[in-house]
């Protein structure tokens, strides 16, 4: 049964209910004409509920088992470790992004990886006809039996036809193209969103459905239909990246079946997203050597430490106020490093443009990028070369301290796996000793820092 509140008909036969009386498009639309909606008077939760409590009772947290075979790996393992591990039967996920980021291209190749574990699944698609998806499909080399496509806009036909389809896994492209027809809103609009996703939720709980909703992000970067899917589903996925770069990184903001913390990269090439499962590599394939201004540093994503190569280029300003530019950094905390590189270090930055930029369209989203940031500037001014061998971590405070960083290990395994042979890090990091092939240098200061790393 459907358990949503605001609706005040209900039908009888289906459980489909709607805010005006008529008759049930669901049961008509199934062949069953003329079913009346039934006037449903408000209830207390508590009655609302006995009818379930049968079922449901209190147990042990010992006692509740967990089927092995609830989660369903996606064959796409930057896809599944997003997840948590696989996808959870019978849950929602949200994958948000910019038109054009490849939303739909992964979907597709998750689909055909269900498709062989667990078939059939149904790629509804309500933004391109079916012969534009299949042409997207052969680019991909995309031909599984299991895979059932089905160009269709309106939900509640998809409802009626569900049960015959037999669908494992459904992909709904896109949540703000498909809608209902007994609202009166236009499809995208909040209310239909709203409702829409409310329904697949209850298809998907109801059946035990892996559910995949795309969502397009506005310009504002919100998730269209304000934010009223967030809180309805139980996993909201970020897919990001450049336009004019290859890499795209897909985030988790919300999972009930795992952490958040965990993000996975891909490659847009010409046949469709390619796992990288070495990032750092990928971000430091073009590193030049012996520039000044070029900094490798350390960004901990989740439990995944990414090594990226930071640019800083500082260049006499004309006239007027001197130009910060920044590209995959936070521009507020750039302007505040350069401050304290200029207060606490003495480098004169007043008359200087300063632009920074993370190579290959990365974005650094950690204070533990701060001293890269203050090195790699100081390294441009004085146009002094910082070691190519050197991994730089730290968090800087306003004073011209180093702070500590989380994960400190982790981020110089991974260096020493790319052959990066020394680290500049907080000195109180090492207060215990840490058992790396790297030779790590303390420093408390940014001050220490520049001596140690241009003398
Ligand atoms: P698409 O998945 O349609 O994006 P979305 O659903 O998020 O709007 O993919 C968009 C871009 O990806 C498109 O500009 C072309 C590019 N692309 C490739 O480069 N290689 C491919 O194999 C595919 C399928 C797409
Ligand atoms: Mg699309």
């Amino acid at each position: 049964m459907t358990t949503r509140d605001a609706s005040a008909y209900r039908c009888q036969e289906c459980g489909f209910s709607s805010p005006k009386p008529g008759t049930c498009p669901d049961c008509r639309r199934a062949g069953n004409t003329w079913v009346q909606l039934v006037e449903e008077r408000p209830v207390s939760p508590r009655s609302s509920r006995r009818a379930s409590v049968a079922a449901a009772r209190p147990r042990a947290l010992t006692e509740i088992s967990i089927e092995p075979d609830d989660r369903v790996r996606t064959g796409i393992g930057e896809l599944d470790r997003v997840l948590g591990g696989g996808v959870v039967r019978g849950s929602l996920v949200l994958i948000g992004g910019d038109p054009g980021v490849g939303k739909s291209t992964l979907l597709l190749q998750a689909a055909r990886a269900l498709a062989q574990a667990a078939p059939p699944v149904l790629y509804v698609t309500a933004e391109e006809s079916a012969a534009q998806v299949k042409m997207r499909a052969d680019r991909l080399g995309i031909a599984t039996d299991g895979l059932l496509l089905w160009p269709e806009n309106d939900l509640s036909i998809v409802q009626a036809q569900l049960d015959d389809v037999k669908a494992r896994a459904l992909v709904i492209d896109s949540i703000q193209t498909v809608f209902l027809p007994d609202l009166e809103s236009a499809p995208g609009s909040v209310a239909q969103v709203r409702e829409c996703g409310a329904r697949l939720m209850t298809l998907a709980k109801g059946r035990g459905i892996a559910t995949f909703l795309v969502g397009h992000v506005t310009k504002d970067g919100a998730l269209a239909g304000p934010r009223v899917l967030e809180h309805l589903v139980d996993t909201v996925l970020y897919f990001e990246g450049e336009r004019t770069h290859s890499y795209r990184v897909l985030r988790a903001v919300k999972n009930r079946f795992g952490s958040t913390n965990e993000i996975g990269v891909f490659e847009m090439v010409e046949g469709g997203l390619v796992e990288v499962k070495n990032p750092s590599g990928f971000f430091l394939a073009e590193r030049p050597r012996e520039a000044p201004g070029s900094v490798v540093v350390s960004s901990l994503e989740g439990t995944r430490p990414v090594l990226l190569e930071l640019q800083a280029l500082v260049a006499q300003a004309s006239v007027g106020t001197p130009r910060r530019t920044v590209l995959g950094a936070d521009y507020n905390r750039v302007c505040l490093l350069l401050a304290v590189l200029e207060k606490r270090a003495g480098v004169p930055l007043g008359s200087q443009d300063v632009y920074v930029n993370v190579a290959g369209g990365g974005r650094v989203t950690e204070p533990a990028a701060d001293l890269g940031i203050v090195v790699a500037a100081a390294s441009s001014y004085m146009d002094r070369v910082v070691p190519p061998d050197v991994l730089v971590v730290g968090e800087v405070g306003l004073t011209g301290e180093v702070r500590a960083v989380a994960g400190l290990e982790l981020r110089l395994r991974e260096a020493a796996a790319l052959g990066f042979r020394r680290a500049i890090v907080p000195q109180s990091n090492i207060l215990e000793p840490i058992r790396v092939s790297v030779d790590i240098r303390g420093v408390a200061t940014v001050g220490e820092a520049l001596t140690a790393l241009l003398g």
